[in-house]
Parts: C-alpha cells; structure tokens; sequence
C-alpha cells in the first residue's frame, strides 16, 4: 500500500508531544501544500472538548511553537478547518464506534498516530479492530516507548500485529526523520571516496555523541523508570550506529535499507555480564550550572532519590569482517554542557611519516558530522604552515568544511515529525524500523541491563554542565582514544 490516504487519526492530539511536534508539523506540511487536499485530521484524547475547542487548541499549540516567520493566518484557517475531535477513553472498547463515526467513510485510506502508555497498547488496537478501523486501508504509526526490554516489546509487538502486519506498521524513531541523518546515507553511498577506507584498516574508532542540557523536562514519570540507555541508546543511537557500520544497501527503500540496518544489529558483540563494568560508565547528575544557570541534582528534581542513569557511555563492537577491532564509543547524558548529536569517525594515522625527521607531526584524519545543532561535515586533514620550515616542518590540522547550514541556507529545515507524518500518509516505510530491528536493539541492551544488575552498577554523579563522570573518560583513555570535546 503506498498510496496516500485521506485521513489521519491522532491519538493523544492534545498531549505534549502532539502540541510541540505533531501539529507543528502537519500545519507545515498543510502550508507548503503537500497534505493530500481534503484529508481531515481528527484528534482524539480523554479529555472532552468540541471540535471547535480543539481547533482553538490547536492554534495556541501552533502560536506557541511555531517560528514566526512560519504564522501565516490564512494558511493556518485552512488547516484549522482539516481539523476534528473525538473524546475517547481507549481502556474499554466502547467509545471506539463513536469514533468511527465521527471519522467517517475510512475507503480513502487511514493513517493512524499513535502515542499511548504501554498499557493501553492492548484495548486499543482491539478497539480499532471492533469499529472497523484496522482494514487493509488503514496504516498505524506507532511511537515510543514500544516496551521496556524485549520481553514487552515482542508483547507489544504481538498485539499490534494481531491487526496490522508489518507492512502497514510504521515504528517511529523520530531521529531517521532528521535531515542530517538521511545525510549519512548520501555522504556514504554518494561519493565515492569514503567507502575504501571506510572499515577496520581506514578506521581507528567511532564516537558517537548525544549531549543535552535539559534535565527532566516534566517528565520524571516516564523518564525515572527508563533511564538514558533506553531513552536515547536503544532506538536513536542504535540506529546511527547502524548507519554508520551498514553494508551499502542496493537501492533506497524500505526492504534493502532496512535488511543492512539490521544485519548491523545482530552484529552487536554481546557483551557478558562481568564485562559490562568495564565498558560500560554510568552517572546521574547532581546540582551544577549549565550554561550560566544554577540547577538542581536529579534526585532534587524528582522529589525523592532514584538510580535512574542520565548518563551512560559506553563502548561496543560490531562482529563482522569490515569492523573488527574497531571500537564504537556511544555516550550520551541529560544536562551536560552544550547540546550537541554528533559523530566522529577517527582515521587510522598513515603507514610511514615522511615528515618524522624534520620534526613534523601528524594526526590522523578526523571526520566529523554534526547532526545539531549546527549541521556540518567536518574532515580534519593535515596541511604545511606556510614558512620556510629552517627549524622543521610544522603541519597543522585544518578542516575541508561543509556547512549544511549555509550551503542550503536558502531551504527550511523541518522538524523531523514533518518528514515522518508526509511518510507515514503516503505509505513510505524506508525512514521507520522495523520489528527485527527494535528486537535487535532491545536484545543488545537488555544484556548491558542484567550486567548492571549482576554488578549492582551504581550511576556516578556528575556535576550539571560537565561531560559525565570522570570514569567515562577513563573509558576511552584506556585505548589511548579522547572523546571530540
Ligand atoms: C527523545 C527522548 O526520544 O529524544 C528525550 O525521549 C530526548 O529524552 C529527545 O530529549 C532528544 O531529541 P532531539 O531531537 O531533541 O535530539
């Protein structure tokens, strides 16, 4: 089915993500005309409100997060006019032939958004079932948490596809969805310089690096049972790293893109229990100051103590001829101090310095993608200081730079969510994972979680605004590596 339908179903329309994310987007997508026309949107949460209380809603959501520059009143009377509500409680199936109702005529095809509590995962795909909204026509787009380990992930998984087969369901991990992360595919598999070095004799070690200055945002809730690892290591870092190491697939789509991402996966070295104090570093932060401002330790945040990690670094191995030995250093940590997702791939040094005995020093070449703030791809290569070199050759790294930012400085950037509802309407599954690969995913970091619990690993406090705890540079320092600072 790669058709675009006619409507779209959000649940949680009037929940956080649907206010800063969701709205945004579709209003974005509506005003540079690229929603199918006539499809209708109808959202739907617990919470009672008529249609036009939630287009009024909506507005604010769209007043409050969209640029300015982005407000355009006509276009936003337009897609307020797309726009529909339905109160449901998805726990009992009752509510569910209302909101068939409300839908209408679903021939046209359905997308549907949904972002629930694990819990409620089970009644409602029955409910969709029991009113006829989960037919050959109708896509689901699911976002996380999609489980806590494998164990509940395959649980939802199995419920899900009790109704949708894979095929029409769309797992949501919103960081394929970000321009600078497609960009990998075309830096790799668009030039043709890369791929000959770019494997265990080209490549020394991978870092890969997700650093944020927010703490818990309003979301102790969910963050507090989760954690850093499977917040941010399990879904977004897994999948750069799998495009990072992926064999090149032979076309883009869905099937081929895919099938590499998840040989990747599997690929992981499990990493036995004992091992996992060793090359794993976790820390939770305490009070600090994080870009001029003094905030508070987690525990204080939270309201009571926990050993949740915000922090965790670690390192792994993909187990496969083009990567073997090559070490890939994931970290990554709420209130560090600067926002910055990025990744550094070190080249090995070349075989014999010509430049040795005239005291010239080399490093080695560095390249690094920056996927935000800024997008940039950065290649560190050496080059002669000008001079006339009578005490020596001296050689500085210079960066080859390309700015994504001001070579298309002309083009909006859009949120991720923009990209993945267009997908998700028109049926193109390419940029979502796919159930071998969440499994995959889970499967590796369940073993990292039942070596903390066999070593009853304790998160390290790190202060607000530094880079974790000392033991995480430890964690590179001991193979002679520096994490790119
Ligand atoms: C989400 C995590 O998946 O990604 C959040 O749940 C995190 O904790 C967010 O803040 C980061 O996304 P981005 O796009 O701001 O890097």
């Amino acid at each position: 089915m790669r058709d675009a339908v006619g409507k779209l179903l959000l649940f949680g329309a009037t929940g956080d993500l649907s206010q800063r994310m969701l709205l945004p987007s579709l209003y974005g997508l509506h005003a540079d005309g690229l929603l199918p026309e006539g499809l209708t949107i109808t959202g739907t949460a617990r919470s009672p409100q008529s249609d036009d209380e939630f287009r009024a809603f909506t507005r604010k959501a769209l007043d409050t997060f969209l640029p300015d520059d982005r407000k355009d009143e006509a276009a936003i009377e337009g897609f307020l006019a797309r726009l529909q509500y339905q109160a449901l409680d998805a726990s009992t199936i009752e509510g569910f032939d209302d909101l068939a109702a409300k839908i209408g005529d679903v021939s046209g095809g359905l997308a549907i958004f949904l972002s629930t509590a694990p819990w409620l995962f089970g009644p409602t795909i029955k409910g969709l079932q029991s009113a006829g909204l989960a037919g050959d026509n109708v896509r689901i787009g699911l976002e996380k948490p999609l489980g806590k380990d494998l164990a509940s992930s395959r649980e939802i998984n199995d419920i899900v596809a009790a109704a949708f087969p894979e095929e029409r369901t769309f797992r949501i991990d919103h960081y394929l969805g970000k321009e600078t992360v497609q960009n990998i595919l075309a830096l790799r598999f668009g030039n043709s310089m890369f791929e000959p070095i770019w494997n265990a004799r080209g490549i020394d070690h991978v870092q890969i690096t997700i650093s944020e200055t927010v703490g818990l945002e309003g979301r102790a809730g969910y963050y507090d049972e989760v954690g850093a690892l499977r917040d941010m290591v399990q879904n977004h870092m897994l999948q750069l790293l799998a495009l990072i190491a992926m064999e090149p697939p032979a076309r883009f789509d869905g099937t081929a893109i895919r099938d590499e991402k998840v040989k990747v996966l599997r690929s992981l070295r499990p990493i036995p229990a004992d091992e996992v104090p060793h090359v794993t570093v976790t820390g939770q932060y305490d009070a600090g100051a994080v870009k001029g401002e003094i905030v508070k330790s987690y525990d204080e945040e939270l309201g009571k103590d926990s050993r949740t990690e915000t922090f965790v670094a670690l390192k792994a191995h993909v187990d496969n001829w083009r990567w073997q030995g090559v070490p890939f250093y994931l970290r990554t940590g709420k209130r560090m101090p600067e926002r910055r997702s990025e990744i550094v791939i070190q080249f090995k040094p070349v075989p014999h310095s010509i430049f040795a005995e005239r005291g010239g020093m080399l490093q080695p070449n560095v390249l690094a993608i920056r996927l935000q703030p800024e997008e940039y791809v950065r290649l560190l290569v050496m080059a002669k200081q000008p001079g006339l070199d009578r005490e020596g050759v001296r050689l500085r790294e210079v960066p080859l730079n390309l700015s994504l930012d001001t070579e298309f400085a002309g083009t909006r950037r859009r949120i991720a969510y923009e990209r993945l509802l267009l997908d998700l309407i028109e049926g193109d599954p390419t940029l979502f994972v796919r159930r071998d690969e969440v499994e995959a995913q889970w499967q590796w970091i369940d073993q990292i979680r039942a070596g903390w619990k066999a070593n009853d690993v304790k998160p390290k406090g790190y202060q607000s605004g530094s880079w974790g705890p000392s033991s995480s540079i430890a964690l590179t320092e001991r193979d002679g590596v520096t994490w790119n600072e």
